[in-house]
Protein backbone atom coordinates (compact mmCIF):
# COMPACT_ATOMS: atom_id res chain seq x y z
CA UNK A 1 0.00 0.00 0.00
CA UNK A 2 0.39 3.68 -0.66
CA UNK A 3 2.84 5.40 2.52
CA UNK A 4 2.65 8.71 4.68
CA UNK A 5 5.48 11.03 2.16
CA UNK A 6 6.58 14.46 3.89
CA UNK A 7 9.49 15.95 0.73
CA UNK A 8 11.19 18.80 2.54
CA UNK A 9 12.96 22.01 1.17
CA UNK A 10 12.45 21.45 -2.50
CA UNK A 11 11.60 23.82 -5.58
CA UNK A 12 8.39 22.94 -5.85
CA UNK A 13 7.14 23.41 -9.65
CA UNK A 14 4.29 23.47 -11.54
CA UNK A 15 3.59 25.21 -14.41
CA UNK A 16 1.81 28.11 -13.59
CA UNK A 17 3.85 28.62 -10.33
CA UNK A 18 7.49 27.61 -8.72
CA UNK A 19 7.35 28.01 -4.45
CA UNK A 20 9.83 26.84 -2.30
CA UNK A 21 7.86 24.46 -0.15
CA UNK A 22 7.08 21.00 1.73
CA UNK A 23 4.82 18.63 0.54
CA UNK A 24 2.99 16.08 2.19
CA UNK A 25 1.24 12.63 0.50
CA UNK A 26 -0.80 10.61 2.35
CA UNK A 27 -3.21 7.89 0.57
CA UNK A 28 -2.08 8.07 -2.32
CA UNK A 29 -2.68 12.16 -3.14
CA UNK A 30 -1.07 15.22 -2.16
CA UNK A 31 -2.42 16.02 1.14
CA UNK A 32 -0.83 19.48 1.20
CA UNK A 33 1.95 21.73 -0.29
CA UNK A 34 3.02 24.77 2.17
CA UNK A 35 6.62 25.66 4.32
CA UNK A 36 7.64 23.22 7.55
CA UNK A 37 4.69 20.76 7.89
CA UNK A 38 5.01 18.66 11.15
CA UNK A 39 4.07 15.42 10.93
CA UNK A 40 4.62 12.43 13.32
CA UNK A 41 7.87 10.08 13.09
CA UNK A 42 5.99 7.20 10.97
CA UNK A 43 6.05 9.35 8.14
CA UNK A 44 8.82 9.23 5.39
CA UNK A 45 10.99 12.28 4.84
CA UNK A 46 13.03 13.14 1.73
CA UNK A 47 14.83 15.99 1.72
CA UNK A 48 14.89 18.08 -1.30
CA UNK A 49 16.70 20.94 -0.56
CA UNK A 50 18.73 22.48 -3.85
CA UNK A 51 16.32 19.73 -6.07
CA UNK A 52 13.48 20.25 -8.02
CA UNK A 53 10.60 19.04 -7.20
CA UNK A 54 7.82 18.37 -10.05
CA UNK A 55 4.72 16.31 -11.27
CA UNK A 56 6.04 12.90 -12.66
CA UNK A 57 6.40 13.18 -16.18
CA UNK A 58 2.88 11.64 -18.75
CA UNK A 59 3.78 10.25 -22.05
CA UNK A 60 1.31 10.95 -24.59
CA UNK A 61 2.27 8.87 -27.29
CA UNK A 62 3.85 5.19 -26.32
CA UNK A 63 3.00 1.78 -28.00
CA UNK A 64 3.81 -1.11 -25.72
CA UNK A 65 3.12 -4.70 -26.29
CA UNK A 66 2.57 -4.03 -29.93
CA UNK A 67 1.99 -6.02 -33.04
CA UNK A 68 4.47 -4.95 -35.75
CA UNK A 69 4.67 -6.29 -39.16
CA UNK A 70 4.71 -9.97 -37.43
CA UNK A 71 6.58 -9.27 -34.26
CA UNK A 72 5.55 -7.48 -31.17
CA UNK A 73 7.57 -4.56 -29.26
CA UNK A 74 9.84 -6.10 -26.80
CA UNK A 75 8.37 -4.22 -24.23
CA UNK A 76 5.13 -5.15 -22.69
CA UNK A 77 2.91 -2.97 -20.20
CA UNK A 78 4.83 -3.93 -17.60
CA UNK A 79 8.60 -3.67 -18.88
CA UNK A 80 8.00 -0.35 -20.39
CA UNK A 81 6.31 0.87 -17.62
CA UNK A 82 9.00 0.37 -15.19
CA UNK A 83 11.38 1.78 -17.35
CA UNK A 84 9.07 4.61 -17.69
CA UNK A 85 9.23 4.73 -14.17
CA UNK A 86 13.05 4.99 -13.50
CA UNK A 87 12.93 7.88 -15.26
CA UNK A 88 10.56 10.40 -13.87
CA UNK A 89 7.33 8.85 -16.37
CA UNK A 90 4.40 8.39 -13.99
CA UNK A 91 1.50 8.20 -16.45
CA UNK A 92 1.54 7.03 -20.29
CA UNK A 93 -1.34 7.28 -23.06
CA UNK A 94 -0.72 4.04 -25.07
CA UNK A 95 -2.63 3.45 -28.60
CA UNK A 96 -5.40 1.11 -28.66
CA UNK A 97 -4.84 -1.02 -32.25
CA UNK A 98 -8.67 -2.54 -33.45
CA UNK A 99 -9.12 -6.57 -33.73
CA UNK A 100 -10.08 -6.84 -37.12
CA UNK A 101 -11.50 -3.44 -37.54
CA UNK A 102 -13.21 -4.11 -34.08
CA UNK A 103 -12.67 -1.44 -31.29
CA UNK A 104 -14.58 -3.09 -28.34
CA UNK A 105 -12.34 -6.38 -29.31
CA UNK A 106 -9.39 -4.36 -29.53
CA UNK A 107 -9.59 -2.84 -26.13
CA UNK A 108 -10.65 -5.92 -24.52
CA UNK A 109 -7.18 -7.02 -26.27
CA UNK A 110 -5.28 -4.16 -24.64
CA UNK A 111 -7.27 -4.43 -21.16
CA UNK A 112 -5.45 -7.77 -21.14
CA UNK A 113 -2.29 -6.50 -21.76
CA UNK A 114 -2.44 -3.65 -19.51
CA UNK A 115 -3.42 -5.77 -16.74
CA UNK A 116 -0.22 -5.94 -15.04
CA UNK A 117 0.38 -2.09 -15.05
CA UNK A 118 2.47 -1.02 -12.68
CA UNK A 119 2.16 2.76 -13.21
CA UNK A 120 -1.36 4.53 -14.35
CA UNK A 121 -2.08 4.60 -17.89
CA UNK A 122 -5.02 5.73 -20.49
CA UNK A 123 -5.88 4.64 -23.74
CA UNK A 124 -6.66 6.86 -27.19
CA UNK A 125 -8.17 4.48 -29.89
CA UNK A 126 -7.10 3.58 -33.53
CA UNK A 127 -9.32 4.24 -36.46
CA UNK A 128 -8.15 1.55 -39.35
CA UNK A 129 -11.29 1.60 -41.16
CA UNK A 130 -14.28 3.71 -41.33
CA UNK A 131 -18.17 2.11 -41.48
CA UNK A 132 -21.34 2.47 -39.30
CA UNK A 133 -20.19 -0.37 -36.56
CA UNK A 134 -16.70 2.04 -36.40
CA UNK A 135 -19.29 5.27 -35.91
CA UNK A 136 -20.96 3.45 -33.25
CA UNK A 137 -18.19 1.96 -31.47
CA UNK A 138 -16.27 5.03 -31.44
CA UNK A 139 -19.69 6.52 -29.36
CA UNK A 140 -19.40 3.58 -27.03
CA UNK A 141 -15.69 4.16 -26.04
CA UNK A 142 -15.92 7.75 -25.18
CA UNK A 143 -19.10 7.34 -23.44
CA UNK A 144 -18.45 3.90 -21.71
CA UNK A 145 -14.77 3.14 -21.72
CA UNK A 146 -13.38 6.74 -20.84
CA UNK A 147 -11.58 7.11 -24.11
CA UNK A 148 -11.75 10.65 -25.61
CA UNK A 149 -9.34 10.69 -28.57
CA UNK A 150 -8.95 8.94 -31.75
CA UNK A 151 -5.90 8.91 -33.91
CA UNK A 152 -6.20 8.44 -38.14
CA UNK A 153 -3.60 6.96 -40.13
CA UNK A 154 -2.74 9.18 -43.23
CA UNK A 155 0.25 6.81 -43.95
CA UNK A 156 0.83 3.14 -43.81
CA UNK A 157 -1.14 2.63 -47.52
CA UNK A 158 -2.71 -1.04 -47.61
CA UNK A 159 -2.78 -1.40 -44.10
CA UNK A 160 -3.68 1.64 -41.56
CA UNK A 161 -4.24 4.39 -44.06
CA UNK A 162 -7.51 6.23 -44.70
CA UNK A 163 -8.32 8.64 -47.27
CA UNK A 164 -9.65 12.04 -46.99
CA UNK A 165 -13.32 11.42 -47.02
CA UNK A 166 -13.50 8.66 -43.98
CA UNK A 167 -10.84 11.31 -42.60
CA UNK A 168 -13.81 13.77 -43.03
CA UNK A 169 -16.21 11.31 -41.41
CA UNK A 170 -13.66 10.86 -38.44
CA UNK A 171 -13.50 14.14 -37.70
CA UNK A 172 -16.98 15.04 -37.89
CA UNK A 173 -17.56 12.26 -35.58
CA UNK A 174 -14.86 13.26 -32.80
CA UNK A 175 -16.71 16.59 -33.05
CA UNK A 176 -20.01 15.32 -31.93
CA UNK A 177 -18.69 13.45 -29.52
CA UNK A 178 -15.93 15.92 -28.15
CA UNK A 179 -13.48 13.72 -29.00
CA UNK A 180 -9.57 14.88 -30.08
CA UNK A 181 -8.85 13.53 -33.58
CA UNK A 182 -5.22 12.41 -33.95
CA UNK A 183 -3.07 11.95 -36.88
CA UNK A 184 -0.48 10.33 -38.17
CA UNK A 185 0.96 12.95 -41.17
CA UNK A 186 2.32 11.36 -43.91
CA UNK A 187 1.40 11.21 -47.54
CA UNK A 188 0.82 7.58 -47.68
CA UNK A 189 0.79 7.66 -51.46
CA UNK A 190 3.48 9.74 -51.93
CA UNK A 191 5.55 7.14 -49.81
CA UNK A 192 4.46 3.98 -51.55
CA UNK A 193 5.76 5.36 -54.91
CA UNK A 194 9.01 6.75 -52.91
CA UNK A 195 9.34 3.27 -51.37
CA UNK A 196 9.45 2.17 -54.87
CA UNK A 197 11.72 4.68 -56.42
CA UNK A 198 14.75 3.52 -54.08
CA UNK A 199 14.37 0.31 -54.65
CA UNK A 200 14.00 0.67 -58.31
CA UNK A 201 17.53 2.49 -57.30
CA UNK A 202 19.11 -0.66 -55.34
CA UNK A 203 18.85 1.53 -52.15
CA UNK A 204 17.61 -0.99 -50.16
CA UNK A 205 19.14 0.06 -46.96
CA UNK A 206 18.24 1.85 -43.85
CA UNK A 207 19.46 5.23 -46.02
CA UNK A 208 16.19 3.76 -48.20
CA UNK A 209 13.49 4.24 -45.53
CA UNK A 210 14.73 8.26 -45.08
CA UNK A 211 15.16 8.95 -48.45
CA UNK A 212 11.92 7.48 -49.45
CA UNK A 213 9.60 9.49 -47.31
CA UNK A 214 11.48 13.22 -46.89
CA UNK A 215 9.57 16.03 -45.15
CA UNK A 216 7.98 17.31 -48.05
CA UNK A 217 5.43 14.30 -47.54
CA UNK A 218 4.81 14.83 -44.16
CA UNK A 219 4.44 18.46 -44.15
CA UNK A 220 1.87 18.00 -47.27
CA UNK A 221 0.13 15.54 -44.79
CA UNK A 222 0.30 18.04 -41.76
CA UNK A 223 -1.22 20.68 -43.89
CA UNK A 224 -3.43 18.69 -45.44
CA UNK A 225 -5.00 17.22 -42.20
CA UNK A 226 -5.05 21.14 -40.92
CA UNK A 227 -7.16 22.43 -43.61
CA UNK A 228 -9.48 19.57 -43.82
CA UNK A 229 -10.11 20.11 -39.61
CA UNK A 230 -10.51 23.60 -40.49
CA UNK A 231 -13.34 22.77 -43.08
CA UNK A 232 -14.45 20.45 -40.25
CA UNK A 233 -14.06 22.81 -37.66
CA UNK A 234 -12.85 20.37 -35.59
CA UNK A 235 -9.85 20.51 -33.10
CA UNK A 236 -6.79 18.57 -34.07
CA UNK A 237 -3.76 16.61 -32.58
CA UNK A 238 -0.87 15.76 -34.76
CA UNK A 239 1.16 13.58 -33.86
CA UNK A 240 5.39 12.93 -34.04
CA UNK A 241 6.23 16.25 -35.77
CA UNK A 242 9.40 15.61 -37.10
CA UNK A 243 10.49 18.39 -39.57
CA UNK A 244 10.58 22.53 -39.24
CA UNK A 245 8.31 21.81 -42.63
CA UNK A 246 5.58 20.09 -41.03
CA UNK A 247 6.08 22.63 -37.83
CA UNK A 248 5.72 25.77 -40.10
CA UNK A 249 2.04 23.97 -41.07
CA UNK A 250 0.95 24.13 -37.55
CA UNK A 251 2.41 27.55 -36.82
CA UNK A 252 0.61 29.34 -39.79
CA UNK A 253 -2.65 27.59 -38.31
CA UNK A 254 -2.18 28.38 -35.05
CA UNK A 255 -1.82 32.00 -35.96
CA UNK A 256 -4.84 32.19 -37.66
CA UNK A 257 -6.50 30.93 -34.83
CA UNK A 258 -6.63 27.57 -35.45
CA UNK A 259 -7.30 25.13 -32.92
CA UNK A 260 -4.16 22.74 -33.65
CA UNK A 261 -1.53 21.29 -30.76
CA UNK A 262 1.48 19.77 -32.48
CA UNK A 263 3.33 16.97 -30.81
CA UNK A 264 7.08 16.67 -30.71
CA UNK A 265 8.73 13.56 -29.82
CA UNK A 266 11.90 12.98 -28.38
CA UNK A 267 13.96 11.49 -30.96
CA UNK A 268 13.07 14.83 -33.01
CA UNK A 269 14.23 16.81 -30.74
CA UNK A 270 17.73 15.36 -30.22
CA UNK A 271 18.81 13.53 -32.90
CA UNK A 272 19.31 13.80 -36.61
CA UNK A 273 19.23 11.15 -39.68
CA UNK A 274 22.99 11.01 -39.51
CA UNK A 275 23.04 7.39 -38.00
CA UNK A 276 20.52 5.58 -40.83
CA UNK A 277 24.43 6.22 -43.13
CA UNK A 278 25.97 3.74 -40.35
CA UNK A 279 27.89 0.79 -42.48
CA UNK A 280 26.63 -1.26 -39.62
CA UNK A 281 23.07 -2.66 -40.18
CA UNK A 282 22.46 -2.97 -36.62
CA UNK A 283 23.14 0.61 -35.46
CA UNK A 284 21.14 2.13 -38.78
CA UNK A 285 18.74 0.31 -38.40
CA UNK A 286 17.65 1.25 -34.90
CA UNK A 287 16.67 4.93 -36.04
CA UNK A 288 14.10 3.44 -38.61
CA UNK A 289 10.84 5.18 -37.59
CA UNK A 290 7.88 6.90 -39.47
CA UNK A 291 7.76 9.88 -40.02
CA UNK A 292 11.80 9.60 -40.24
CA UNK A 293 14.74 11.27 -38.03
CA UNK A 294 15.50 14.30 -39.91
CA UNK A 295 18.48 15.32 -41.39
CA UNK A 296 20.79 18.23 -38.19
CA UNK A 297 18.82 21.25 -38.33
CA UNK A 298 15.11 20.07 -37.59
CA UNK A 299 15.71 19.23 -34.07
CA UNK A 300 17.20 22.55 -33.12
CA UNK A 301 13.77 23.97 -35.15
CA UNK A 302 11.53 21.88 -33.26
CA UNK A 303 13.21 22.72 -29.79
CA UNK A 304 12.75 26.50 -30.66
CA UNK A 305 8.91 25.73 -31.73
CA UNK A 306 8.46 24.22 -28.46
CA UNK A 307 10.59 26.92 -26.34
CA UNK A 308 7.77 29.09 -28.06
CA UNK A 309 4.43 27.32 -27.85
CA UNK A 310 4.25 26.41 -31.46
CA UNK A 311 4.47 22.74 -30.40
CA UNK A 312 2.53 22.25 -26.97
CA UNK A 313 3.44 18.98 -25.59
CA UNK A 314 6.23 16.21 -25.55
CA UNK A 315 5.65 12.26 -25.85
CA UNK A 316 7.98 9.47 -27.13
CA UNK A 317 6.58 6.89 -29.63
CA UNK A 318 8.15 4.83 -28.00
CA UNK A 319 8.01 1.61 -29.53
CA UNK A 320 11.03 -0.68 -28.59
CA UNK A 321 12.34 -3.34 -30.92
CA UNK A 322 15.66 -5.79 -30.46
CA UNK A 323 17.92 -5.56 -33.19
CA UNK A 324 16.89 -9.35 -34.16
CA UNK A 325 13.44 -7.67 -34.96
CA UNK A 326 15.00 -5.41 -36.96
CA UNK A 327 17.01 -7.40 -38.79
CA UNK A 328 13.69 -9.03 -40.61
CA UNK A 329 14.54 -6.13 -43.30
CA UNK A 330 18.56 -6.76 -43.85
CA UNK A 331 17.40 -6.80 -47.67
CA UNK A 332 15.11 -4.42 -47.79
CA UNK A 333 14.47 -1.30 -45.47
CA UNK A 334 10.65 -1.93 -46.16
CA UNK A 335 10.48 -4.87 -43.92
CA UNK A 336 12.27 -3.00 -41.03
CA UNK A 337 9.80 -2.85 -38.05
CA UNK A 338 9.69 0.63 -37.44
CA UNK A 339 9.46 2.19 -33.99
CA UNK A 340 13.12 3.49 -31.28
CA UNK A 341 12.58 3.99 -27.46
CA UNK A 342 12.25 6.85 -25.39
CA UNK A 343 9.88 5.82 -22.44
CA UNK A 344 12.66 5.66 -19.74
CA UNK A 345 14.75 8.60 -21.35
CA UNK A 346 12.68 11.44 -22.30
CA UNK A 347 12.32 13.64 -18.74
CA UNK A 348 16.28 13.39 -19.08
CA UNK A 349 16.42 14.14 -22.39
CA UNK A 350 13.91 17.17 -22.56
CA UNK A 351 15.97 18.59 -19.13
CA UNK A 352 19.10 18.80 -20.63
CA UNK A 353 17.82 19.62 -24.52
CA UNK A 354 15.25 22.80 -23.35
CA UNK A 355 16.20 23.83 -19.49
CA UNK A 356 19.90 23.05 -18.75
CA UNK A 357 20.39 25.19 -22.74
CA UNK A 358 18.41 27.75 -21.39
CA UNK A 359 15.18 27.32 -23.60
CA UNK A 360 13.27 26.82 -21.25
CA UNK A 361 12.26 27.85 -17.27
CA UNK A 362 11.96 24.44 -15.18
CA UNK A 363 8.21 25.40 -14.92
CA UNK A 364 7.89 25.36 -19.08
CA UNK A 365 9.20 21.84 -18.81
CA UNK A 366 6.54 20.81 -16.01
CA UNK A 367 4.00 22.14 -18.97
CA UNK A 368 5.40 19.90 -21.89
CA UNK A 369 6.23 16.90 -20.25
CA UNK A 370 2.84 16.70 -18.00
CA UNK A 371 0.41 19.78 -17.47
CA UNK A 372 -0.36 20.18 -21.23
CA UNK A 373 -0.92 16.92 -21.71
CA UNK A 374 -3.63 16.74 -18.51
CA UNK A 375 -5.34 19.54 -19.89
CA UNK A 376 -5.85 18.22 -23.67
CA UNK A 377 -6.82 15.16 -22.66
CA UNK A 378 -9.36 16.44 -19.64
CA UNK A 379 -7.54 14.75 -16.24
CA UNK A 380 -6.39 18.17 -15.20
CA UNK A 381 -5.49 18.78 -12.00
CA UNK A 382 -5.82 15.00 -10.57
CA UNK A 383 -2.81 14.59 -13.28
CA UNK A 384 0.20 17.19 -14.31
CA UNK A 385 0.18 19.36 -11.41
CA UNK A 386 1.21 19.50 -7.24
CA UNK A 387 -1.36 20.54 -5.66
CA UNK A 388 -3.39 19.18 -2.64
CA UNK A 389 -6.00 16.88 -3.90
CA UNK A 390 -3.73 15.73 -6.95
CA UNK A 391 -2.38 12.27 -7.53
CA UNK A 392 1.03 11.68 -5.65
CA UNK A 393 2.90 11.30 -8.54
CA UNK A 394 5.93 12.89 -8.19
CA UNK A 395 9.44 13.37 -8.75
CA UNK A 396 12.80 15.12 -7.41
CA UNK A 397 15.31 15.71 -9.96
CA UNK A 398 18.86 16.95 -8.95
CA UNK A 399 19.89 20.13 -11.26
CA UNK A 400 23.05 19.13 -10.57
CA UNK A 401 24.05 15.45 -11.50
CA UNK A 402 24.43 13.99 -14.35
CA UNK A 403 22.67 11.10 -16.28
CA UNK A 404 24.29 8.87 -18.40
CA UNK A 405 22.31 6.39 -21.05
CA UNK A 406 23.16 2.92 -22.50
CA UNK A 407 21.33 -0.14 -23.39
CA UNK A 408 23.32 -2.12 -20.55
CA UNK A 409 21.98 -0.11 -17.67
CA UNK A 410 18.66 0.87 -19.09
CA UNK A 411 15.79 -0.73 -18.11
CA UNK A 412 13.18 -1.80 -20.77
CA UNK A 413 13.73 -5.02 -22.66
CA UNK A 414 15.93 -3.83 -25.80
CA UNK A 415 19.26 -4.78 -26.76
CA UNK A 416 19.44 -1.92 -27.91
CA UNK A 417 19.08 2.24 -27.56
CA UNK A 418 18.70 4.84 -30.07
CA UNK A 419 20.33 7.35 -27.80
CA UNK A 420 23.38 5.30 -26.50
CA UNK A 421 25.93 7.32 -25.03
CA UNK A 422 23.84 10.88 -24.73
CA UNK A 423 24.82 12.35 -21.18
CA UNK A 424 23.38 15.81 -19.39
CA UNK A 425 22.82 17.34 -16.93
CA UNK A 426 19.52 16.87 -14.61
CA UNK A 427 19.28 13.33 -12.94
CA UNK A 428 15.74 11.93 -11.50
CA UNK A 429 16.31 11.10 -8.21
CA UNK A 430 13.21 9.50 -7.06
CA UNK A 431 9.73 8.77 -8.27
CA UNK A 432 6.74 8.48 -6.65
CA UNK A 433 3.40 7.37 -8.10
CA UNK A 434 0.37 6.48 -6.48
CA UNK A 435 1.74 7.47 -3.66
CA UNK A 436 4.56 4.90 -3.64
CA UNK A 437 8.12 5.65 -3.85
CA UNK A 438 8.84 3.59 -7.06
CA UNK A 439 12.54 4.48 -7.44
CA UNK A 440 15.15 6.01 -5.08
CA UNK A 441 18.64 5.55 -4.83
CA UNK A 442 19.44 3.94 -8.50
CA UNK A 443 16.74 1.11 -7.27
CA UNK A 444 13.39 0.17 -8.94
CA UNK A 445 10.50 -1.49 -6.64
CA UNK A 446 7.21 -1.40 -8.33
CA UNK A 447 4.38 -3.33 -7.90
CA UNK A 448 2.18 -5.12 -10.64
CA UNK A 449 -1.19 -4.36 -10.56
CA UNK A 450 -0.96 -1.27 -8.80
CA UNK A 451 -1.19 1.20 -12.05
CA UNK A 452 -5.00 2.42 -12.28
CA UNK A 453 -6.53 3.08 -15.81
CA UNK A 454 -7.43 6.59 -15.63
CA UNK A 455 -10.64 7.63 -17.61
CA UNK A 456 -10.45 10.55 -19.92
CA UNK A 457 -13.90 12.39 -20.19
CA UNK A 458 -15.19 14.20 -23.66
CA UNK A 459 -14.89 17.78 -24.14
CA UNK A 460 -11.78 18.81 -22.94
CA UNK A 461 -10.80 22.71 -23.13
CA UNK A 462 -10.43 22.52 -27.05
CA UNK A 463 -13.63 22.45 -27.10
CA UNK A 464 -14.87 25.20 -25.07
CA UNK A 465 -16.20 27.65 -27.41
CA UNK A 466 -16.65 25.32 -30.58
CA UNK A 467 -20.35 25.42 -30.53
CA UNK A 468 -20.06 29.03 -30.94
CA UNK A 469 -17.81 29.15 -33.78
CA UNK A 470 -20.06 26.94 -35.20
CA UNK A 471 -22.95 28.67 -35.05
CA UNK A 472 -20.75 31.95 -36.13
CA UNK A 473 -19.65 29.91 -39.41
CA UNK A 474 -23.44 29.16 -39.87
CA UNK A 475 -24.66 32.57 -39.50
CA UNK A 476 -21.82 33.76 -41.53
CA UNK A 477 -23.29 31.83 -44.96
CA UNK A 478 -24.38 34.00 -47.59
CA UNK A 479 -28.33 33.29 -47.99
CA UNK A 480 -29.13 30.99 -50.43
CA UNK A 481 -31.15 32.57 -53.38
CA UNK A 482 -34.89 31.82 -53.79
CA UNK A 483 -35.37 30.55 -57.22
CA UNK A 484 -37.88 30.39 -59.92
CA UNK A 485 -38.36 28.87 -63.25
CA UNK A 486 -39.03 31.04 -65.96
O1 LIG B 1 7.62 4.35 -36.40
C1 LIG B 1 6.68 4.51 -35.63
N1 LIG B 1 6.28 5.73 -35.36
N2 LIG B 1 6.06 3.44 -35.06
C2 LIG B 1 4.95 3.50 -34.23
C3 LIG B 1 3.66 3.64 -34.98
C4 LIG B 1 3.31 5.08 -35.26
O2 LIG B 1 3.10 5.42 -36.43
O3 LIG B 1 3.20 5.89 -34.34
ZN1 LIG C 1 1.05 8.69 12.68
ZN1 LIG D 1 2.22 7.34 -36.15
ZN1 LIG E 1 3.26 6.19 -32.51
Amino acid sequence: SSSKILITGGTVVNAHQQVIADVYIEEGVVAAVKSNIKVDDDVIVLDATGKFVMPGGIDPHTHLGMDVLNTTTVDDFFTGQAAALAGGTTMHIDFVIPVNGSLSAGLKAYQKKAEDSCMDYGFHMVITKWNEDVSREMEIMVKENGINSFKFFMAYKGALMINDELLLEGFKKCKSLGALAMIHAENGDAVFEGQKRMIELGITGPEGHDLSRPAVLEAEATGRGIRLASFSNTPLYVVHVMSRDAMEEIAKARRSGQRVIGEPIVSGLVLNNSGLWDPDFTTAAKFVMSPPIRAAGHDKALQAALSAGVLQLVGTDHCSLNSTQKAFGINDFRKIPNGVNGIEERMHLVWDAMVESGQMSPSDYVRVTSTECARIFNIYPKKGAILAGSDADIIILNPNSSFKITAKSHHTNSDTNVYEGFTGKGKVEVTIAGGRIVWANGELKVVPGSGKYIRMPPFGYLFDGLDRADANYLSSLRAPVKRFKS
